[in-house]
């Protein structure tokens, strides 16, 4: 039956491959070179077809619940038949969502550019014959072939995800709940973190951080505790164990989470992985080819004594007194209550420990409290904080930019330092 079946998986692969190129070249519609471009695609996609056919014919394809997901097979105790019961954990809040919107990437990026080519269709045939002397419809081309590049990468952040949490290789629930959005965000933050093209940012904003950390500890950071919260993808985390620094990142989001464990697990190479995230972002470009730049990742290998705790900073540090720093870059105007996120550094650090903050005040609707920066300050004050006023400057980021678009969002962020008192 199995071999049946793997005979019948190969099917597609040789009609894709062989046969239908074959068919065209005879009937004379396409040119050599769109044969074997063509070809060369038909065989990923009829080897991505064959795996596929075959892991669904080895295995149950029942869809599955998210509470019975992570198969952690625990022996049945009690169990009326006796045997093995496997009882089954919940995964993590948003991980499906993750998964599903790494995994259904191409499809959902392949709908915006058909709307995009629907909309260059609906023109008048003089519109139209006008746009086709501007090239304008090889941006569908060439478009397309870029979300195949970032698909690829996409793809792999999703197994990596299914793999380390034990999803297997079933649909998860609500396929559907998948958002093209959190796969673009992660790529911007990659770019920013792990990217030459994102030196420049960063550069912006990390050496004001390193410096005060240096200041405070007297340029010994070694077997200081520091914690990140809000780690996004991780770099300003590295940076500082590059130091020396005992360095805890957090990080509750799964888009960052799971490409950070790419990068620091799952890659062997520097510049490794090929994006081109910038494919899908039509708009603000000073040239037709500047959307398809491509970048590379990671552009620095991530310091892997770096300790990632995932889920809400809020919940996942029980112990007082723990860490000697506590560094937020954009990052406090996350909470929902700015009192709830500045009480918590103030309970994990030491007595004399230093909260270093550099980032906007974009508070969200969501936000119980407004403050301007000199309330934050105030507020500080009010739990327990010294504030080093001397250390309070603004400085104008940029904050995951395509860096060739013509416009630019500059953030005014706000950068101070606050011991705990003693
Ligand atoms: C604007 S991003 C900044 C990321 C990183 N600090 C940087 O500068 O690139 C804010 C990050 O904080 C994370 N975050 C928000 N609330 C959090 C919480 N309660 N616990 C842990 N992380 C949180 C978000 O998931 C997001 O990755």
């Amino acid at each position: 039956m199995m071999r049946t079946s793997i005979y019948l998986s190969r099917f597609p692969a040789f009609f894709l491959c062989v046969a239908f190129p074959l068919y065209l070249a005879i009937r004379g519609s396409a040119s050599l070179s769109d044969i074997a471009l063509l070809c060369s695609s038909l065989s990923e996609r009829a080897e991505a077809l064959h795996i596929k056919l075959t892991s669904w014919l080895a295995a149950s394809p029942a869809p599955i619940s998210k509470t019975s997901l992570n198969p952690l097979a625990e022996p049945a105790t009690g169990s009326p038949e006796g045997g093995i019961r496997k009882t089954y954990q919940p995964l993590p809040d948003g991980l499906a969502h993750c998964i599903n919107s790494f995994e259904q990437y191409s499809l959902l990026a392949e709908q915006g550019l058909q709307r995009k080519h629907a909309r260059y269709s609906r023109q008048n045939p003089a519109q139209k014959t006008i746009s086709n002397k501007l090239g304008y419809p090889a941006h569908f081309e060439k478009t397309r072939k870029g979300i195949e590049v970032n698909a690829r990468f996409s793809e792999k952040i999703a197994l990596i995800g299914r793999e380390d949490y034990h999803t297997g290789s079933r649909a998860l629930e609500d396929r559907e709940d998948a958002e093209f959005g959190l796969v673009d965000l992660a790529f911007g933050h990659l770019l920013r973190d792990w990217s030459s093209q994102g030196a420049g940012e960063r550069k912006a904003v990390f050496p004001p951080i390193l410096d005060r950390l240096d200041q405070h500890f007297d340029g010994n950071g070694r077997g200081n505790k520091v914690l990140v919260p809000g780690s996004g993808m991780g770099r300003l985390a590295s940076d500082i164990a590059d130091l020396g620094y005992d360095v805890t990142a957090n990080e509750l989001d799964y888009g960052s989470i799971l490409a950070y464990h790419l990068l620091t697990n799952h890659t062997h190479s520097l510049h490794q992985h090929t994006l081109q995230p910038f494919v899908t972002k039509w708009a603000h470009q000073a040239n037709p080819s500047s959307r398809y730049s491509p970048l590379t990742v990671p552009d620095h290998w991530p310091n892997k004594a770096v300790q990632l705790i995932e889920g809400d900073f809020l919940e996942v540090f029980p112990r007082d007194g723990e860490f000697d720093a506590v560094v937020t870059l954009f990052f406090i105007d996350m909470s929902d209550n700015v009192i709830d996120f500045l009480s918590n550094i103030h309970r994990l650090l030491k007595p004399g420990g230093v909260w270093i903050n550099l980032g906007p005040l974009k508070w969200g609707s969501y936000s119980a409290l407004h403050l301007s920066a000199e309330e934050v300050l105030q507020l500080a004050v009010l739990l327990g904080f010294d504030v080093d006023h001397t250390s309070r400057k603004s400085i104008d980021s940029l904050y995951a930019e395509q860096p060739e678009t013509l416009l630019k969002f500059t953030y005014v962020t706000q950068f101070w330092s606050a011991t705990k008192r003693g």
